[in-house]
């Protein structure tokens, strides 16, 4: 089965906070992922709502088809505000307000009171829960004995090597990674940093199940709309192919 697209839609609500006013909607935006064939629909409530605010987890819970995944820390308020609006997925995700977007995996070796904690009221919620980790077998193992259900692969190191660094390596370890989770039950996603031209390795892992990619394609959305831009996304997850270019 071809691997699963879910689009993370940060940043047209970026586009809208830079004015505060009321367009573009992220709303909106959903509807045309979805028709475009996107099967998921990500969004990012940061503790300092610099881009997705309260309103709009709201209205996507009530609007979006596919199933809707917010990424969030594992904080008591983030935690309390997904047990009331109840999206069908939180991805637990580091938080840091100097960083630009999300630096690396959460430490669940470090954090494995909390998270853990995190995972049980989010699932005893009928919330399924996921959490970014690195490649990292350690981090992976702690994943599955906190009882986290899935796990979604920090690919940020990945697209960080692709162009001039040693990114064999990487997808190696994404590779490791992966199998390592699927033996442990975990159901796999994996996402950071992806775009039309590195894709193609990432794509062809065979237990990744669901891809969560954001910047990239909103940026091509900007220049050739936002239906063209995720249905050639989908293309290249169908058959991974590598584009010519950068
Ligand atoms: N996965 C997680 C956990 C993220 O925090 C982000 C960025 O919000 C993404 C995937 C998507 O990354 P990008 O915007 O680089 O495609």
């Amino acid at each position: 089965m071809a691997m699963r697209l879910a689009v993370n839609i940060d940043h047209i609500a970026t586009i809208r906070q830079a004015r505060k006013t009321d367009e573009p909607d992220p709303v909106a935006a959903a509807v045309l992922c979805e028709l475009a064939g996107a099967q998921g629909i990500t969004v990012h409530l940061r503790g300092d709502r610099r881009h997705m605010q309260d309103r709009d987890i709201e209205v996507l819970q009530k609007t979006v088809g596919t199933h809707l995944n917010v990424e969030m820390a594992a904080t008591s308020e983030m935690i309390r505000i997904a047990q009331t609006i109840k999206p069908y997925r939180v991805t637990l995700v580091p938080e840091r307000t100097d960083e630009v977007t999300t630096e690396g995996g959460l430490d669940v070796v470090l954090h494995s009171g909390n998270l853990e904690r995190a995972v049980r009221q989010l699932l005893d919620s009928r919330i399924d829960v996921s959490i970014f980790v690195d490649p990292d077998i350690e981090q992976i193992r702690h994943c599955s004995k906190i009882r986290a259900p899935r796990v979604e692969l920090n690919t940020g190191k990945y697209s960080d090597t692709w162009k001039d660094g040693d990114w064999p390596a990487e997808l190696e370890k994404i590779r490791v990674a992966a199998r390592a989770a699927h033996k442990m039950g975990l159901t796999v996603f994996a996402g950071h940093g992806l775009t039309y031209r590195n894709v193609d390795g990432i794509a062809g892992v065979a237990e990744i199940e669901e891809l969560n990619i954001g910047h990239s394609i909103i940026a091509r959305a900007s220049l050739v709309g936002l239906e063209a831009a995720v249905r050639e996304m989908i293309a290249l997850l169908r058959s991974p192919r590598r584009l010519p270019g950068r």
